[in-house]
Formats: structure tokens, C-alpha cells, sequence
């Protein structure tokens, strides 16, 4: 039989690790066109009581990423390779079973549509406290009162008589903070919230990134924060990583990568966004071209068929060379860092104020 944990002294996390590891992660989907290379050798790592925001393009690999780290990919369709650790345990190669049990207990996912989370058929109350019966062993009375101290806690008025309410008998943003309340049910070590915040209106948008904020500091979960709004992520976030193409191009704290970012794609990203500091409407200037395909990405760099400055790179190193992430503050890119300063500051700071 297998044991649900390792012993305390195997999990925990080796000197200089941290709480959230991802090394080398690959996550390739076998599908009938070919091998899909959504996740090609990424790492990144955060601590408790921090938040990552992760920003790129649709189709960078930003879910699937996260959902690898959920263990919710289907094992037999997924080859995942690398090393995802969570608080020092290997979670690639834990049984469905661990996974389960880390899912409600350490580890908790916010969705983009609180419908897809919340089935239509319990009362709201019933989905928050079972969770909580489940890994704590709490009494149903016991498990009820947490539901309604998490009802409250997420701003649902009178959660005492909101509590047997089915999710239709919510509103769209009271069943998103239902759904954050199941969520933090357990209060997991880290939550990942794939766009928390889309589909709801800006007000109540705001409202519930307070509240993710709070619950943080409460409780010194670690946060992933998955977006496409730059706004969202300089509110939120303590550090950023870029993706592309299922790689990480760039990586630095919030003020680092906002106020000095250093690779040509996230140049792009930017110049592609709405001004944080601006209310007026400003013509955008999108990146050039698509997405590449993951069935058989550019070779070298891929960003290389789209970006302006190969021919500041000496040779034909961006289409023949793959550039990587070094630790700490970088850029995945062959430019010299003096290149990327000059460039910055002579062509991108103007254009984004
Ligand atoms: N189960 C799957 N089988 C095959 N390909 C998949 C599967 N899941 C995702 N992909 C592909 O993997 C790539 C990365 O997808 P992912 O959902 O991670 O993108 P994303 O960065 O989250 O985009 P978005 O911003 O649109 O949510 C995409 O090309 C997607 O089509
Ligand atoms: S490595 Fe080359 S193609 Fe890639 S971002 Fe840098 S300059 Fe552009
Ligand atoms: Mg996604």
C-alpha cells in the first residue's frame, strides 16, 4: 500500500528550495497531428505568502503549467517530465490518490468561471464544507459553521441564510467568491487562480482581488496568479514570470519587469496592453504575427520569426540557438544586456511612458 505522505524529514524542502519548485518542467500532449509541446522546459519557483502573476499570450502554456502542478492532466494522453515540488514533495510522480488528497489540503484552484467548479446540483454550503469534512475529519455541524464563517469572510451578505442556496440562486460574483471560499475550505498552502477576475464586472473585480489579498495575509498562502490584465498583476503580484511558447522568456520582481523589462517579447506584451497609468485611449501596437504552433515550434528562439532585433544578435544564433533562462533576474535572449538597456531605453521607454 502506498503511504499518502512521506515522512516530514523526506518532504521537506532541500536548503535553498523553495516552497513551489518547478524544474525543467515538460508537458507534451500526444494528439493525432503530432506531439503538442505546450510546456517545454520551464522552472520557476515562489515562497509561501507571495504571489507570481504569470502573463503571456493565449496558447504560452499558463494553464497547462498550473494544471500539471494540480496533477490534473490526464496520465495516459501527458508525458510530464522535470520535477514539481511542493513544500520538498515530488509531486510528478505521486499517485492519484496523494495528489487527490494535496489537492484539497495544500494546494486549491481558482477558475475563471465559477460555473465549471461549482456543481449545480448541492446547495453552496454543502460544496464548501465538504472539503473540509473530507481532510479535517470536521463533523458535518462543525463543517457548516466553516462554510458560513467563509461565506461571511468573502463578503456574502447574511451567509447564515445564504448557506443552503443553490449556485443559480447566486449572482455571478457571489458564486466566483463562493467558489474562492471552497477553495480556501482548507486554507491550501498555495492557490493558483487561472484569470479569477474575467468574466466578472470591474468593481466586483477589484472587490475580489482585495479579497484575495487578505485571505493571503491571513493565511500566507502562496498565489499564482494567472492573467492576461497587466493591471492585475502590478496590484497583485510580488513577481512576474513571462511565457512563451511554453517557455519562461523572462522573470523579475513586479517593479523589475513593469519598469525595466528586458526581452523583446515582453517589450511586445507591453507595447500590445493598455497603459497602466493612463485612462485615455491609446493606439495599442500589437506584436507582429501569431503564435507559433507547439506542434513544431520555430527552432532556436522562439520568439525569433516575430521579434525586431535578430539582426542586433551576431550570426543566426536566434533561429539556431535556443537562449536560456539564467536564475534570478533575466532574460532568455542572445542580445547582450547592454544591447537590451540601449534598445530600451532608445525605442520601447518612449513608446510605453
Ligand atoms: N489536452 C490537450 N491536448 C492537446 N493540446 C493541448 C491540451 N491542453 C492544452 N493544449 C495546448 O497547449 C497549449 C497551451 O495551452 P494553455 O491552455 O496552457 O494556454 P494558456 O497560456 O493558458 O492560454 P489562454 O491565455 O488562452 O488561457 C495550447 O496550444 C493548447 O492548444
Ligand atoms: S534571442 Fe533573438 S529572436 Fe529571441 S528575443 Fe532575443 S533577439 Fe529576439
Ligand atoms: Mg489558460
Amino acid at each position: 500500500m502506498t503511504t499518502l505522505t512521506k515522512p516530514d524529514e523526506d518532504a521537506a524542502p532541500a536548503a535553498g528550495e523553495a516552497f513551489l519548485s518547478v524544474r525543467d518542467l515538460k508537458v507534451h500532449f500526444s494528439t493525432d497531428d503530432g506531439i503538442v509541446k505546450a510546456v517545454d522546459g520551464l522552472s520557476f519557483g515562489l515562497e509561501r505568502g507571495r504571489t507570481l502573476g504569470i502573463v503571456g499570450e493565449s496558447g504560452s502554456g499558463k494553464s497547462v503549467t498550473n494544471l500539471a502542478v494540480l496533477g490534473l492532466h490526464n496520465r495516459r494522453k501527458t508525458a510530464i517530465e522535470g520535477s514539481i515540488k511542493l513544500d520538498g514533495q515530488e509531486l510528478t510522480d505521486a499517485s492519484e490518490k496523494q495528489l487527490e488528497t494535496l489537492r484539497g489540503k495544500k494546494m486549491a484552484m481558482i477558475f475563471q468561471d465559477a460555473l465549471t467548479a461549482l456543481s449545480p446540483y448541492y446547495t453552496v454550503g454543502r460544496q464548501i464544507a465538504e472539503p473540509f469534512m473530507k481532510h479535517t475529519g470536521a463533523s458535518k455541524r462543525d463543517a457548516r459553521e466553516r462554510a458560513i464563517d467563509l461565506l461571511e469572510k468573502v463578503g456574502i451578505p447574511h451567509p447564515r441564510q445564504r448557506v443552503d442556496d443553490y449556485p443559480h440562486q447566486f449572482s455571478g460574483g457571489m458564486r466566483q467568491r463562493a467558489m474562492i471560499a471552497m477553495s480556501l475550505s482548507c486554507n491550501p498552502d498555495l492557490l493558483i487562480a487561472d484569470e479569477p477576475t474575467t468574466a466578472l464586472d470591474v468593481t466586483v473585480q477589484a472587490q475580489i482581488l482585495d479579497l484575495l489579498k487578505d485571505l493571503q495575509q491571513e493565511f500566507g498562502s502562496a498565489i499564482i496568479m494567472i492573467t492576461h490584465d497587466l493591471g492585475v498583476v502590478a496590484n497583485m503580484a510580488d513577481d512576474i514570470l513571462v511565457m512563451y511558447a511554453g517557455r519562461a522568456v523572462e522573470r523579475g520582481t513586479v517593479r523589475e519587469v513593469l519598469k525595466n523589462p528586458q526581452h523583446p517579447y515582453t517589450w511586445g506584451l507591453l507595447g500590445s496592453m493598455p497603459r497602466l497609468t493612463s485612462d485615455v485611449d491609446e493606439p495599442l501596437m500589437p506584436i507582429p504575427g501569431s503564435p507559433p504552433s507547439l506542434l513544431n515550434p520555430p527552432p532556436g528562439c522562439a520568439f525569433h520569426p516575430r521579434c525586431g532585433f535578430t539582426d542586433l544578435v551576431s550570426g543566426s544564433r536566434c533561429p539556431g540557438e535556443r537562449p536560456e533562462l539564467a536564475p534570478g533576474r533575466a532574460a532568455a535572449c542572445h542580445l547582450t544586456v547592454e544591447q537590451r538597456q540601449q534598445v530600451f531605453i532608445d525605442k520601447i521607454q518612449p513608446r510605453l511612458g
